[in-house]
């Protein structure tokens, strides 16, 4: 899938894929090759939902991967980026008015533009593929808790690519080595049926 591809590419590529063949080995499901669609997202065994992420931020890099049960979790998406600022050029391709409008000129402004930035594109990885077609950055409003430990993050705009209960996902930040981590887990229908409080997924870094 990248023989043509540069070394680097390809270095965390095959990283996330050992971390994928790990992780899925937890659930059960061994000598499963993980082929991507179109669209770069990865094709999960039937039953199982995932998601991966590399960065070479960080003093070593970061590769990882989250699995579940689809029984137990309709979605998840996890993202992994270096602390350091959003940078100021790339607000206005992120960012929704209201965003900027809350972060205004604070010192740490650059800093929770990063946090909203990982919150998106763990979103992203989660609600792309129920999708089918492309959302942008802007289509996705992020609420930061005040601990900075969760967010919520809202799709404000072509809404209806997803079903209803993928418009609205709770998500939590981790923090490992200069590497900010975001995770989304959207819960199956049948547990929001039934009305339990939301779940989270916790980072397993196998690497
Ligand atoms: C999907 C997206 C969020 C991934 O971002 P990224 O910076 O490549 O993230 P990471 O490096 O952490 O993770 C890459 C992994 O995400 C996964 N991924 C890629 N596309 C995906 C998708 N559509 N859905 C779910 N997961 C996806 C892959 O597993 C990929 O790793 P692999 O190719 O080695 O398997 C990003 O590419 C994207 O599409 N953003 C949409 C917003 C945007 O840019 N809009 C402008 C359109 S013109």
């Amino acid at each position: 899938m990248v023989e043509r591809a540069v070394e680097r590419r390809r270095r965390e590529f095959a990283i996330g894929r050992q971390c994928a063949r790990r992780a899925l080995a937890r659930l059960g499901v061994t000598g499963f090759p993980l082929l991507a669609g179109p669209d770069r997202a990865p094709l999960w065994p039937a039953g199982i939902v995932g998601s991966i992420t590399h960065t070479h931020a960080g003093a070593a890099g970061f590769c990882g991967v989250a699995v579940a049960a689809r029984q137990d979790v309709a979605a998840l998406g996890i993202d992994a980026e270096g602390v350091d600022p959003l940078p100021s050029d790339l607000w206005d391709f992120v960012l929704t008015d209201a965003e900027k409008r809350q972060l205004g000129r604070k010192p740490e402004a650059g800093y929770r533009a990063k946090l909203a930035f990982v919150a998106k594109e763990a979103t992203l990885k989660a609600v792309l593929p129920a999708a089918g077609q492309p959302l942008d950055f802007r289509d996705i409003q992020v609420n930061v808790a005040p601990a900075e430990d969760g967010f919520v993050a809202e799709v404000i705009a072509q809404a209806e690519k997803l079903p209803p209960w993928m418009r609205c996902c709770a998500g939590r930040f981790a923090r490992h080595d200069r590497i900010i981590l975001a995770a989304v887990v959207v819960p199956n229908r049948i547990e929001l049926a039934s009305g339990p409080e939301r779940s989270f997924v916790g980072f397993h870094a196998m690497c």
